[in-house]
């Protein structure tokens, strides 16, 4: 995968950037904010023009292989929460609703932990329920690439655990190529394959957990000075101890 350009007007978002992400694993692209890691993922999900060339299995993507869960989910929208999910079957939906769409909705509900939510209204949840709302949406579209926008920044611990746990689940056994933005650097070290480090629209750089999260990388794209941690099981901890900035 490479994406070459994501200008709007003359600000330019995302510049030079080229990355592969392999189906099985998660890739975390972490930033600070106006990094240019939203306008990455809608140039890979095809929801926003870009310069640049995007293959999956070699061939050039198609938006029907990827499933995106955008930043901003506000729930204006008057409906259900299984109407909402349904939603994410549009493209495989006939002219009814078939039996096996709604199957997967409720198994999807079922996994996330939120069936009990299946005939509220969108905008009676709380921002962490609704976030679990549009993450089963992009789930039942059953997609080949998972596209997910800070996907756990309304979540309390148990549901950030729980949804990342189950993202990784599903990326493995489902082979799905997951690319995801994440600020909880913590939490991107616990469940990376690869991470990306974007700066001003640029790669800082890319690669294991363990080999990208040092202190002086976290200092240049960050700003803080911060020590690293490393518990029994290898995983990389990152405790910000000072903004270097000012
Ligand atoms: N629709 C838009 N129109 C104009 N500028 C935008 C738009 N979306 C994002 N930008 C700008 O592009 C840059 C990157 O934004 P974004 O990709 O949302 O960053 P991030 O997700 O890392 O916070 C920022 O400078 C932002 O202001
Ligand atoms: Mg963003």
């Amino acid at each position: 995968m490479g994406s070459g350009l994501v200008q709007y007007g003359n600000t330019i978002a995302v510049s030079d950037i080229s990355l592969v992400a392999h189906p099985g694993e998660i890739l975390t692209i972490l930033g600070p904010n106006g990094s240019g890691k939203s306008s990455l993922l809608k140039s890979i999900a095809g929801q926003t023009s870009f310069r640049g060339t995007i293959r999956f299995d070699g061939k050039i993507q198609r938006t029907d292989t990827v499933s995106y869960m955008p930043q901003d989910i506000s729930g204006r929208a008057n409906l259900t929460v299984t109407e909402v999910v349904l939603l994410g079957r549009v493209g495989q939906l006939g002219l009814r609703v078939t039996q096996e769409d709604l199957d997967i909705v409720v198994a999807v509900l079922y996994e996330l932990g939120i069936s009990k939510l299946a005939s509220r209204h969108l905008s009676e949840l709380s921002g962490g329920q609704r976030q679990l709302v549009y993450l089963a949406q992009a789930l039942v579209r059953k997609p080949r690439a998972l596209v997910l926008d800070e996907p756990i920044s309304a979540l309390d611990l148990r549901h950030q655990l729980e949804v990342l746990s189950l993202v990784q689940r599903l990326t493995k056994d489902q082979s799905l190529t997951t690319i995801c933005v994440l600020h909880d650097i913590n939490a991107a070290a616990r469940f990376s394959d690869n991470i990306v480090l974007l700066k001003e629209g640029r790669l800082v750089s890319f690669g294991l957990p363990r080999d990208i999260l040092s202190a002086a990388q976290i200092e240049v794209v960050f700003e803080v000075e911060s020590t690293i941690f490393e518990d029994n099981d290898g995983y990389r901890f990152v405790c910000p101890k000072r903004s270097i900035s000012f």
